[in-house]
């Protein structure tokens, strides 16, 4: 795209038999809006409406859905194909045919939109719509942990501790695991200290084996979320895993890291997966942790913006201005912006 972002009225959409027409509450601006703006990532078509982390509240639904108007809900954006074998297992993330609410297809940067009925989740009673958005990116990480098999026993390193790691580090310590975090950003580094990491180190720094010793895992961490993905992290990971550990990359880099030689990885018994988004059930499972009280997505929010500030969030966001978290958009906060239905 490599343009800025136009707020435009458009007609109302008018619903599929199966879809819900949706009131938007709220919608999370992360890197990957960024990388669309700057023109990096391909749309699926252009002009497009952005925003793939969306929150809002039921207008209509279909016949015979268990949703009703005025339920609040989670909107998932991935839109399986429905026919494939992924798709059938729930892994609408892994169906080849996938397409993303706000990349592939128009998303959430708007007040009212349509989505499949089997995309919602209801949201339970009492839930903070302007953050329920962070069920998306918190769908990632409790991807990465099931992957990781995290137990209460365990010593978790998270490497990157921004938008994603942040959800991975409160996700493990909901399970009861131990937490260390590395970040090379101090602002990010005392905010994971405050949500209940143990130690919390600047990677280039060699204290991390330290804090490690300090766990009683000197022989190494059981799992290691690896947020960044450059080279560095997931080289660093695989050496903080003690024999037997799993090192799950999270983070999107452009290049290879230099792996251990296969006699190391096999003796080691080590083992290194990568996770790309989430499942239905595991939506499912952060939507339970946030109604047990066990994730909370609150501390997340960084500020609320309205429709006509979102090229300045977009520009914080690429400039880690503030090191945001995650800015939320109210799209119907500041201006109104008429719509009109078309008939
Ligand atoms: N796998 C998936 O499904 C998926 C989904 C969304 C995003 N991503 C990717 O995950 C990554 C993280 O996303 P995010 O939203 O958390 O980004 P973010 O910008 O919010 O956070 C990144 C954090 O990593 C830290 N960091 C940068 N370089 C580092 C280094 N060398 N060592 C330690 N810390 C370092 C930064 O200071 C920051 O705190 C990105 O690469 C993104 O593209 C993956
Ligand atoms: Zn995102
Ligand atoms: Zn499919």
């Amino acid at each position: 795209m490599g343009q800025r972002l136009h707020v435009q009225d458009l007609p109302v959409p008018i619903p599929d038999p199966t879809d819900c027409l949706v009131r938007v509450g709220s919608v999370g601006l992360c890197g990957s809006d960024a990388h669309i703006v700057s023109g990096h990532t391909e749309t699926g078509h252009l002009p497009i409406t952005i925003g793939h982390e969306i929150a809002g509240t039921v207008l209509t639904a279909p016949g015979g859905s268990e949703l009703q108007p005025g339920d609040a809900v989670f909107v998932n954006p991935i839109l399986g194909c429905e026919q494939c074998r992924a798709c059938a297992r729930g892994e609408t993330n892994l169906c080849p045919r996938r397409r993303m609410m706000g990349i592939q297809v128009d998303g959430g940067l708007t007040q009212v939109l349509t989505a499949p009925a089997r995309n919602l989740t209801r949201l339970p009673e009492g839930a903070d719509l302007l953050a329920a958005p962070l069920i998306e990116s918190a769908g990632t990480a409790h991807h990465a942990l099931r992957v990781a098999a995290v137990s209460p026993a365990d010593v978790v390193v998270v490497i990157g501790l921004g938008g994603l790691g942040m959800q991975v580090l409160r996700l493990a310590l909901g399970r009861g695991a131990r937490v260390v975090g590395l970040d090379l950003d101090p602002v990010s580094r005392q905010r994971a200290l405050e949500a209940g990491a143990t130690a919390a180190v600047d990677p280039t720094d060699p204290e991390t084996r330290d804090a490690l010793d300090s766990l009683d895992a000197g022989d190494g961490c059981d799992a290691v979320v690896d947020c960044v993905g450059f080279p560095s992290t997931t080289e660093a990971a695989l050496d903080l895993l003690r024999p037997g550990g799993r090192c799950v990359v999270v983070g999107i880099g452009a290049t290879a890291p230099r792996l251990p030689p296969p006699g190391v990885f096999v003796r080691r018994s080590l083992t290194l997966s990568a996770v790309y988004a989430y499942s239905a059930a595991d939506i499912a499972a952060v939507v339970d942790a946030v109604a047990d009280g066990t994730l909370e997505l609150g501390p997340s929010v960084t500020r609320v913006v309205d429709l006509d500030s979102v090229n300045e969030a977009i520009a914080d966001i690429e400039q880690r201005r503030g090191s945001p978290l995650r800015i939320m958009v109210d799209p119907w906060a500041g201006t109104p912006h008429s719509w009109s239905c078309s008939s």
